[in-house]
Formats: C-alpha cells, structure tokens, sequence
C-alpha cells in the first residue's frame, strides 16, 4: 500500500498547488490513499466546509489539523458531519469532531490519526498517552495505522516516532512548515519525518508575507499576519510504501516541488 500525504497547505496559493500538482502526484505515483494537512488552508488559519470539499475532490481520502483547527469558526457548522476530516485527537473530550478515522481500501482499512504537540503549544492532553488508546482500538481493526504529529519541537516529534515504532505505519510530522531530512523506517517498522514541510508561498516566512514577518521581528510590535497573494509556490509532501500483509513500512520518501526542484512526471 502507498500513502501520499501532503504537508500544510497554506491558504490559496498551497490550495492552487494542490489543484495543480496533486493530479499529477497521483498520476506518477498511483498512491493507495491520499491524505492532506489542511489546517492553514483557509487564508493561513483554519479551514472551510468548500476548502475540504475540494480537497476531497482532488482526490483526498482523509484531511487533518492542527493548532488552527477551530480559527476559522465556519468549521462549528460542518466538522460533524465531514467524514473525513481529523482533528487533534487530544484535544479536549467535550471538542467537536474526531482524532481518528478510517479509511476503506478495497478489502482493507487504513486508520488516520491526528495528534498535537504540547512543547511549545497549547496545553492540551498527553499525545502519547492518547495514541496508546487509539493504536490499541485501531489495532482491532487494521495493522495500517498512520499518524499526523502536528508539532513544534522535533524531540517531541522523535520522541513519539519512537515510542509508537512497530506500533504503526507512519509517524509523519507536521506544523513546523520547513521540510526536515531525517525521513527513515524505523528499526520496528514504522516509517518516520519529523516534518513533512508546507505547500504554499516559497518566497514568504513559513507562508506568510516575509515583510510582515519582519516587521515584527525588527520592532517587536504587534502585526497582522497575510498570505502572500502572488509569487512563487511550492508542494511538500511524502511517499510511504508500506507492506501489504504486516502493515509495517519499507520506504518513505519525500517530494519537494518548487522553482529549485522542478517536478517531473
Ligand atoms: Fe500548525
């Protein structure tokens, strides 16, 4: 089984990317399930009921989030009844939404789950304990497990790899929005990045208007953060191939699609 998984689309110009390359990612590579962070898609922060829909339509099995997932308060109107939209898992009970799904693949199902950081993050519950939960219910279901980590720090994001190494299929990191080298199967078999990188403006900071962003760090005051309407763009993403009977995966490789690194079908 392949698993293409994008990284944080950040508002339209990840979502043009995604329209744009996604088709041709799936042409190239034939992936099993698609799956894509679109927790900045809506202007940077959030999403909305037509952004996942069109995710879906592009191709998409399944979307996650992150620490933006309630920005855009359009998702209160439809998180409940989006399918296929995952959410951190440890959030509060009482949130809205789900931190798990599953995905159904021919004569097969694939579990998605959705996990948040706490170092330098909000504090929300223990995503290792959470995980412990959920791996041990998906388990009764599927050997394919995979894992959206949206953190900030990668020793929190290593340290989860490992702790669920030979537990799940994937452990892919997500948030930081700088693509990290350091993709790997782990010795037990679970194939790991700490982070996937992010698919938007290549020309911003992290996918917002670099002058912005500077402004703020050069006078300390406060500034609102934009997503560059125009320039230059680039698609993050992962290839995962896992093993068809054990659900333990062999490769992972990432992709990178930008002015510097040209895509090739
Ligand atoms: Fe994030």
């Amino acid at each position: 089984m392949d698993i293409l998984f994008i990284g944080d689309v950040v508002g339209s110009p990840g979502r043009d990317m995604v329209q744009e390359y996604v088709p041709r990612l799936k042409e190239k590579y034939r992936p099993h399930l698609t799956i894509i962070n679109g927790e900045n898609a809506a202007g940077g922060k959030g999403i909305t009921e037509k952004i996942y829909r069109s995710f879906l339509e592009v191709g998409a099995q399944a979307v996650t989030l992150g620490n933006h997932t309630w920005d855009n308060r359009e998702i209160f109107e439809f998180i409940e009844e989006a399918k296929y939209l995952v959410r951190p898992a440890n959030f509060p009970e009482n949130n809205p939404g789900k931190g798990i799904v599953y995905i159904k693949l021919n004569q097969t199902e694939i579990a998605v789950i959705n996990l948040q950081g706490r170092t330098f993050l909000p504090a929300i519950d223990d995503p290792f304990m959470k995980a412990d939960e959920l791996v041990a219910e998906a388990k009764k279901r599927t050997p394919f497990i995979f894992v959206d980590f949206h953190g900030e720090a990668t020793s929190e994001k290593q340290a989860l790899g490992w702790y669920l190494d030979g537990r799940v299929s994937a452990v892919v990191g997500t948030h930081t929005h700088v693509q990290t080298a350091d993709e790997r199967i782990l010795p037990k078999g679970t194939a790991y990045i700490s982070d996937v990188g992010m698919t938007g403006p290549y020309d911003g900071i992290l996918g917002m208007e670099r002058e912005v962003v500077l402004r703020r760090f050069l006078t300390g005051l406060p500034v609102r953060f934009e997503v560059p309407k125009s320039g230059r763009t680039q698609l993050s993403a992962v290839l995962i191939h896992l093993d068809d009977k054990t659900g333990q995966a062999k490769k992972i490789d990432r992709i990178l699609i930008n002015e510097d690194h040209p895509f090739y079908s």
